[in-house]
């Protein structure tokens, strides 16, 4: 795999010379890891049945798991999609480039692989100008999950891509954008019922879609418990490492004993290390995500890479308040514990 690293390109059209090669490998049916606003993609031409193939291969992904295509203008819709429901049309509108994601009913050309055989796919227009040029470059579209092994931890930063697809040949090259600007995939709506539904918390708030659009979109109840969408099983987006939720993280640690301590790798706010740092002097392993909730989102999945590099058997997260974005990390939150708590 070669690295392009398009942060050094002086302006745009620097970046379209640098990404040819790239662009050439997708026409001839392999695979680039591509940079998002969300987080790092490893992208396929959507319509060549035997590039997609190899998506689900180097992923180990189940190929029940369908993809998310990849567009960079309107025009495009047409050749994948049969039907536009008028609010489908006014979240485009609105959030089009961006990180929302919108299952639509599928046109024939879309082959069944792409969508795991459903008569609906998700369709996605990138909110980072990088990725619209290279989908045009390629001059097809792109079919993009998120660029990890198939349960492990999502990459936004390039030492993960490496972590993942070093040494895999079908992986020609990675293009690279720097840190990603979100640090969470893409809201995913179900366009195709009446009201819209969730299928993923993202980096949009679900309260803002339906509110910017005036539509109705339900939320789902239990997403845990109830395989309601083919992404949503519980466990996903883990680390390598046993990894706990803790509600008041400060009450906790003060329970702990020294040896205890030593054994495990905390991850929360900024402010909670600060205090916890008051009455815990040394040995003790913290990585701090931020206070916000935009912080914390975009330092998520780096922070879980350092937790799962450090040597130490367990990982302990303090959760994040759960509205807004919020719902976004708690969701992945309980996916990369497995719902265990502490
Ligand atoms: O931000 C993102 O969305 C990133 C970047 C690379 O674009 N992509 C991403 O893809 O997160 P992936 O494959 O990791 O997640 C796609 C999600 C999965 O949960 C999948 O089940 C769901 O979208 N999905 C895709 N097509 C679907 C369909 N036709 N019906 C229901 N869910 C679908
Ligand atoms: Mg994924």
């Amino acid at each position: 795999m070669e690295i392009i690293d398009v942060r050094e390109c002086r302006d745009i059209e620097e970046v379209k010379k640098r990404l040819i090669p790239a662009a050439k490998s997708i026409k001839n049916g392999d695979l680039v890891v591509i940079p998002t606003e969300t987080v790092y993609g490893l992208a396929g031409d959507c319509f060549n049945v035997s590039a997609v193939n190899k998506i689900f291969l180097v992923k180990n992904r189940p190929y029940s798991d369908p993809l998310i295509v990849h567009i960079s203008n309107f025009e495009q819709l047409k050749s994948i999609v049969k039907s536009l429901p008028e609010e489908a049309k006014r979240i485009m509108d609105n959030f089009w480039p961006g990180p929302v994601s919108l299952v639509l009913r599928k046109s024939p050309n879309v082959p069944d692989i792409v969508t795991a055989g459903l008569d609906t796919v998700c369709v996605r227009m990138p909110e980072l100008d990088i990725t619209r040029e290279f989908i045009t470059q390629c001059g097809t579209l792109l079919a993009a999950p998120s660029a990890n092994i198939f349960s492990r931890l999502t990459s936004t930063e390039l030492q993960h891509i490496l972590k993942y697809f070093k040494d895999k040949k079908e992986v020609k090259y990675a293009i690279y954008a720097g840190r990603t600007k979100y640090g969470v995939e893409s809201t995913v709506i179900d366009c195709t019922t009446k009201p819209l539904r969730v299928l993923r918390y993202g980096a949009v708030e679900v309260e803002k879609i339906a509110r910017t659009c005036k539509v109705e979109i339900v939320e789902p109840k239990r997403v845990y418990k109830k395989k309601s969408a083919p992404g949503m099983m519980k466990k996903h987006y883990s680390p390598a490492k046993i990894t706990y939720l803790c509600r008041d993280l400060i009450k906790y640690i003060r329970g702990l004993s020294k040896d205890e301590l030593k054994r495990i790798t905390f991850l929360c706010s900024n402010k909670a290390k600060e205090e916890i740092l008051k009455f815990v002097k040394n040995d003790i392993s913290v990585i701090p995500y931020g206070d916000s909730l935009e912080e914390i989102a975009q330092n998520l999945y780096l922070c879980l890479h350092l937790a799962e590099e450090m040597d130490t058997e367990f990982i302990v997260i303090q959760v994040p308040r759960r509205v807004g974005l919020g719902k976004t990390i708690y969701d992945r939150l309980v996916k990369a514990s497995s719902n265990r708590w502490v």
